[in-house]
This record gives C-alpha cells, structure tokens and sequence, in this order.
C-alpha cells in the first residue's frame, strides 16, 4: 500500500515494529532516530531499501534535515510514521526543566514540522498518510504524567482535524492511541510500572500492526486492545469531575 514510508524513532519499540511491518508489505523506508548504531543494524536486517537519517528531533537544525528529506519531490514519501516521543514521571514542579521542554520539543514541535513539511506534497500528488503516534493519556489530564499527557492531547487534537481536512485530497491521517506497550518507554521515563497487572500490556508488534490497519483503512482514532478501548470509552463518557476523581485515584 505504502510505496516509501519515512519512520521516526525506529531504532526501538513501536516505532521499529512499525518499520519492520512496511518492510514485510514491501514498502521502502527512510528510518530516523538519535541511536546511528541501532538503525543500521535495522535496515541490515530488512530486505528492502532502507536508508538511515540520524538526527535529534529536539534539535532544530537536525530536523531540518528530516523535514528536507519530506519536502522533495524526487522518491516522495508517502507515509509519514510520527512516532519519537519519549514520557516523563512525576510532580510538574520537581521535573528537570529541560527535560520537560525537550518532551514538548519532541513530542510536539517536531511531530508538527514534520506534518507540516510532508502534507503539501501529499495533497498536490493526491494521496499519502500521516500516522502519528499519540497516547490514551492524551484522552484525560493525568496528574504525575502531566507534560506528557498535555503533549498527546495536542497530538490527538492536530490528527483529528488533519484527517478531516485531508481526507478531500486523498491523504489519511490517523493517530495511534496506545496503552501500555513493552517498550523501553516506561525505563526512559524513569515510570515503576511493577504494578500494572499483565493483562494491561500489549506487545509492540500488535500495536503497530494497529496502527498500520488504521491508517490502511484511513481510521481517524485507533485506539489498539480491547481492555484500552473499554478505558477510553469509560473516559470519554464521565462528567469531568468525575473524571478528574478517577484519573487523581489511578494516578496515585
Ligand atoms: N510504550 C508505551 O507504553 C507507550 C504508550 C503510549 C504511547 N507511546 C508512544 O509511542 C511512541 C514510541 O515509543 P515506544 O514505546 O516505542 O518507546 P521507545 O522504545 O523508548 O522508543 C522511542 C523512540 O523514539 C526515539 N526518540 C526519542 N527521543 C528522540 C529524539 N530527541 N530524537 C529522535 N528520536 C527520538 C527513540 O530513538 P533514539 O533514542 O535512538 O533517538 C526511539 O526510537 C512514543 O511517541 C510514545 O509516546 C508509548
């Protein structure tokens, strides 16, 4: 389906099941990530042309290049998989500053440029995709994970209204709403997650086969798994005060 897929944050988790899935349909991988060492070692293992682009999206001269890479015309893109994102645990007011900023950097502005520098092109060659990786934490405020949460939202809200606004010319947009997913996300965000029970996770393999259905199918919200869905349709159907209780008691 996908002729040229551009994946960011492919050297690990989702974001590497997802480029591993496009190499088995056939399709062509641009693969970008901080970790040089990790996306070579994943385009050797595939079997399609996959070239790597090491850059630092929290970096704006770094994603320069990756939004160049999305502008030309010669061998367009056309997927864009926004999936680098990294969490952050904690009380608002004791996190590292930096590290906060770097998560709306990442998380936002770059997954923002890089839409942005890709959907012009898609719409003047009448097709393409935008599958931008968000959270079930964008669908309430989570006090303890309160950056992150504020980034997925935005992330959840920007998708929404892309999918409508280019769904006329042909190019889907969906964003990909995962639950708990074996990862080194939980490690990175310094997350002690020993108490969430088994059945609250799924594999980095289902949810990017998830995602891939989805925007396959040009659905504007995949929320992959069945015990996520029921979350969110709880979620989404409480006054807010008492979503605001509930998410307060989980949080804790
Ligand atoms: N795992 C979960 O439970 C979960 C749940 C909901 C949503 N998500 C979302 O899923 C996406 C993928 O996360 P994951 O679970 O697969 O975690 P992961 O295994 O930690 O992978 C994160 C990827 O993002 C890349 N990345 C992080 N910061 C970057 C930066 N500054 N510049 C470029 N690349 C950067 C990392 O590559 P380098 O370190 O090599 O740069 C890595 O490839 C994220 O957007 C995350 O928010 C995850």
């Amino acid at each position: 389906m996908w002729t040229r897929a551009l994946v960011t944050g492919a050297s690990s988790g989702i974001g590497r099941a997802i480029a591993v899935q496009l190499a088995a349909a056939g399709s062509h991988l641009v693969v970008v990530a901080r970790d040089e060492a990790k996306l070579h070692e994943l385009a050797d293992s595939l079997d399609v042309p996959c070239d790597v682009l090491v850059a630092d999206l929290s970096d704006r001269a770094a994603l320069a290049s990756v939004e160049e890479r999305l502008t030309g015309d010669d061998d367009p893109i056309d997927l864009l998989v926004n999936n680098a994102g990294f969490g952050l645990h904690g009380l608002f007011h004791e996190l590292d500053a930096e590290r906060a900023a770097a998560a709306v950097e990442v998380n936002v502005a770059a997954l923002h440029r890089l839409a942005a520098a890709v959907a012009p092109g898609m719409v003047r060659r009448g097709r393409g995709g935008i599958l931008n990786v968000s959270s079930v934490a964008g669908f309430t405020a989570t006090p303890g994970g309160a950056t992150y949460s504020a980034t997925k939202a935005f992330v959840t809200s920007l998708s929404e209204a892309l999918h409508t606004e280019l769904r006329p010319h042909g190019v889907h947009v969906s964003a990909l709403c995962p639950g708990f997913t074996r990862t080194e996300f939980q490690a990175r965000a310094d997350h002690d997650v020993s108490s969430v029970p088994d059945s609250a996770w799924q594999s980095a393999e289902d949810v990017a086969a998830a995602g891939l259905r989805g925007i396959a199918k040009n659905a504007p919200i995949v929320v992959p798994g069945a015990a996520n869905k029921a979350m969110v349709g709880v979620i989404n159907t409480l006054p807010a005060r008492l979503r605001r209780a509930a998410v307060a008691r989980f949080a804790r």
